[in-house]
């Protein structure tokens, strides 16, 4: 059974002595207090940092992988669209698992082991297929969530509400939906009371991709906040994208920043995606498109980072590395000050483990669950995004 020892190693910026065995943590105790003497048998690790594994809470595993079966030749948001409907027709129960595997290990890789992923509702078998996929990740020391995710809206064409309606019964973990592609403001409003009310039936969350438009009027987050509070769905609610909110006058940010944070609504910003995305109408200058991560934070509101697509027909560059979504966030959204670096990499490990029910613990009795870095800061670690090892998985079958 693996023994460690990780002899003065970085957790949350203190140095501490913490050992594993048997799959647990059974004994840490910070440097300013003693240490923990080697015991024989047992590897040393030197140095470094050590934090619970990561979370990704947006992505799309039914796409993944699939950008180069039909190349978008103008990279953008509405080819992507196109191209994905036409894939979409073609998927198969094999493709799908092979492809969710494959990416499921990409993650892994990088030390990611909780994914939250968004299942387009067009295709019933995909949501049955990735649904399955759950039980054999879990097998794997993976947690799999699935979103049923309308990619083209519930209310714009006779069937789709039915077939969203069938993927959440299947037994999805949470209810999607993308207000703001729906045909009227109003029918966008009525689509997000909509999930909550599917969601409050089935007893599960609610993810929704909200407002994902450089349009300054799409005005869908408040709705969900206010629907939020009024449901009582508070910590169940994540609003992915937001993009708009970066568009909105200052003074309508100002008041829907202050709903979120009140709401308890985590909004999760996917900034590989929509930094390329976004601005697509923009002649020069052209609008960043990624939402007020430091206004959202300054309020108290809670914000994750996804990496919403790995190499799908939406962005090709994606790797399954948080740390990369992680490193453009902080570019595109000026935040490059020393405490804003420190606080992206830690969401990649606290914050972005709410949908799942919170970050865990690096305290005694707990799983050994942990992600060992080369660096001690967490700055460096975002210079040179390197591999963590990665501790407390199954052995591979
Ligand atoms: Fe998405």
């Amino acid at each position: 059974m693996q023994r460690i020892l990780f002899s003065d190693t970085t957790i949350d910026e203190r140095r501490w002595d913490l050992r594993i065995a048997g799959g647990r943590i059974v004994a840490r105790i910070e440097r300013s207090e003693g240490r923990l003497e080697p015991e024989a048998g047992e590897e040393i690790v030197s140095g470094g940092s050590l934090t619970p594994h990561l979370a990704e809470p947006h992505v799309h595993l039914d796409a993944a992988l699939l950008g180069q079966r039909a190349p978008n030749r103008s990279g953008t948001l509405r080819e992507g669209i196109r191209n994905w409907a036409t894939l979409r027709e073609s998927l198969t129960e094999a493709d799908l698992i092979a492809r969710g595997l494959r990416t499921a290990q990409m993650y892994t890789s990088w030390g990611t082991t909780r994914i939250r992923t968004h299942v387009d509702t067009g295709n019933l078998l995909a949501v049955q297929t990735l649904l399955a996929l759950k039980e054999e990740l879990a097998g794997r020391g993976i947690t799999l969530q699935v979103v049923a995710f309308p990619q083209e809206g519930i209310l714009r064409a006779p069937g789709r509400r039915a077939a969203w309606e069938q993927a959440v019964a299947l037994g999805c973990d949470a209810v999607g939906a993308i207000p703001h592609l729906e045909r009227t403001t109003e029918e966008g409003w009525r689509s997000v009371r909509l999930a909550f009310e599917l969601a409050e039936a089935h007893g599960v969350a609610v993810d929704l991709h909200c407002d994902e438009t450089d349009d300054p009027q799409s005005r869908n987050l408040e709705v969900v906040c206010a629907e939020a509070l009024d449901r009582g769905f508070s910590g169940r609610v994540v609003a992915g994208h937001c993009t708009a909110l970066h568009s909105y006058p200052n003074p309508h940010a100002a008041k829907v920043i202050e709903l979120v944070a009140a709401s308890g609504v985590q909004v999760v910003c996917n900034p590989l995606d929509n930094v390329v995305l976004q601005g697509r109408y923009d002649d020069y200058p052209r609008r960043r498109g990624l939402t007020r991560v430091d206004e959202l934070w300054e309020a108290g509101a809670c914000v994750g980072i996804g990496h919403d697509s790995v190499q799908d027909p939406w962005y090709r560059l994606g790797t399954a590395s948080l740390l990369d979504a992680a490193y453009m966030l902080l570019h595109v959204g000026h935040l490059t000050g020393e405490d804003q670096m420190r606080r992206v990499f830690r969401t990649l490990h606290q914050d972005n483990h709410l949908p799942f029910g919170g970050p865990p613990e690096l305290s005694p009795d707990q799983p050994a669950r942990v992600l060992w870095w080369p660096h001690a800061d967490a700055i460096e670690l975002l210079r040179e995004r390197p591999r963590p090892r990665v501790f407390g998985l199954p052995e591979a079958p």
